[in-house]
């Protein structure tokens, strides 16, 4: 059985999330890691015990890397995620899978024209939790879906130049954790046919509160919120008509799913989970190699657009444009 050799790009917090999870994943090891500097790159890799490179390049070029992870900022997702993938590698990519539909729609390109795989690491798509809420919306016992509220919020230190408050690091609420309440809106109701948002813009230019609504065309609608400046509750409730279902915080990896019935009856149907919940993406991805697909049907390219043209419509309408990537 083959032994697939992961590379990881970019020494951080989500590329040490994702050598950790590897532990739990078959026919998966942590090969080699790359930083921009290789003093960062030995110390990650005599933590993980891998090979270690001083530039991105480099690990993309050595024939033994098989998957590469790309886990560095998201202004850097599509740069990165087109090198490796013109060298014949497989890739996951960090979300924002990149910044707009544009960016994606060259990376899907890349990937057919290399015939490798690409999938995005929404990890939120790969949680059991979520797929059994999924499951359970759409076994029709709690009736048809009437409103959906969900949020993610987290009050960011302020620093004009990190990741979340810099526009030239493609920052601000929306793309960053408006993304999971988006998601999993989009993926427990569908494509919506209407969005509505608004956004207070802070003084680095980028999105500090975000709101949107997704209109259906029935008269359910998935009402969201995503912020850098306030710590909300973070979580999801599904309103049906025989009661409703609540995911409580995280909405990227709920710690607890509850149904309540319109009766008062209610029920604790968590399910226990493996590993570092990573894991199950890098899972779906070696179930796609050894099928020999180059994308996940769980989480299709046509599935990543939708999210990536939703985030769009967004900042067109609250006037966020990153000029790098936008223009
Ligand atoms: N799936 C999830 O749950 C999840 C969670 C957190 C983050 N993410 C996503 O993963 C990406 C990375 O987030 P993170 O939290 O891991 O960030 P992080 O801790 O700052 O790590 C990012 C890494 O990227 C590399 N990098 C390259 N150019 C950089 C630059 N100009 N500034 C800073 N770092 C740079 C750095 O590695 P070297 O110095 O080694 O090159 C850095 O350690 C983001 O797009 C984020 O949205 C996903």
């Amino acid at each position: 059985m083959k032994t697939y050799n992961w590379g990881i790009i970019g020494t951080g917090f989500i590329g040490q999330k994702l050598a950790e999870a590897l532990a739990f994943v078959p026919q998966s090891k942590v090969y080699a890691v790359a930083s921009r500097n290789i003093e960062t790159a030995n110390i990650f890799a005599e933590k993980y015990n891998c090979k270690a490179y001083g530039t991105y390049e480099e690990l993309a070029n050595d024939p033994e890397v098989d998957i590469i992870h790309i886990a560095t900022p998201h202004n850097l997702h599509c740069e990165n995620t087109l090198m490796c993938l013109n060298k014949g590698k497989h890739v996951l990519c960090e979300k924002p899978f990149a910044i707009n539909g544009k960016e994606v729609r060259k990376m899907i390109d890349a990937a057919k024209a290399n015939n490798v795989f690409l999938m995005d690491a929404l990890w939120t798509r790969f949680n059991p939790n979520i797929i059994k809420v999924k499951k359970i919306l759409d076994s029709g016992i709690l009736g048809k879906v009437t409103l959906l509220k969900t949020d993610f919020g987290e009050r960011k230190p302020y620093h004009p130049e990190n990741r979340f408050f810099s526009k030239e690091l493609t920052g601000g609420s929306l793309i960053d954790m408006g993304i999971y309440p988006l998601f999993v809106s989009i993926f427990m109701l569908g494509k919506p046919t209407k969005i509505t948002a608004t956004a207070g813009i802070g003084k680095t230019g980028v999105d500090t509160n975000t709101s949107f609504v997704l209109g259906y065309d029935d008269d359910k609608l998935a009402v969201i919120s995503s912020s850098i400046v306030a710590d909300t509750e973070s979580a999801a409730t599904i309103y049906c008509e025989k009661g409703h279902i609540h995911m409580s915080q995280y909405i990227y990896a709920p710690a607890k799913i509850s149904i309540k019935m319109l009766d008062g009856e209610s029920e604790d149907i968590t399910e226990k989970l493996v590993g570092n919940i990573y894991n199950y993406e890098a899972v779906e991805v070696i179930e796609c190699l050894e099928k020999g697909k180059i994308q996940s049907d769980k989480m299709s390219w046509e599935d990543t657009l939708v999210i990536i043209d939703s985030l769009d419509e967004i900042r067109r309408q609250i006037g966020l444009v990153f000029d790098a990537h936008d223009l």
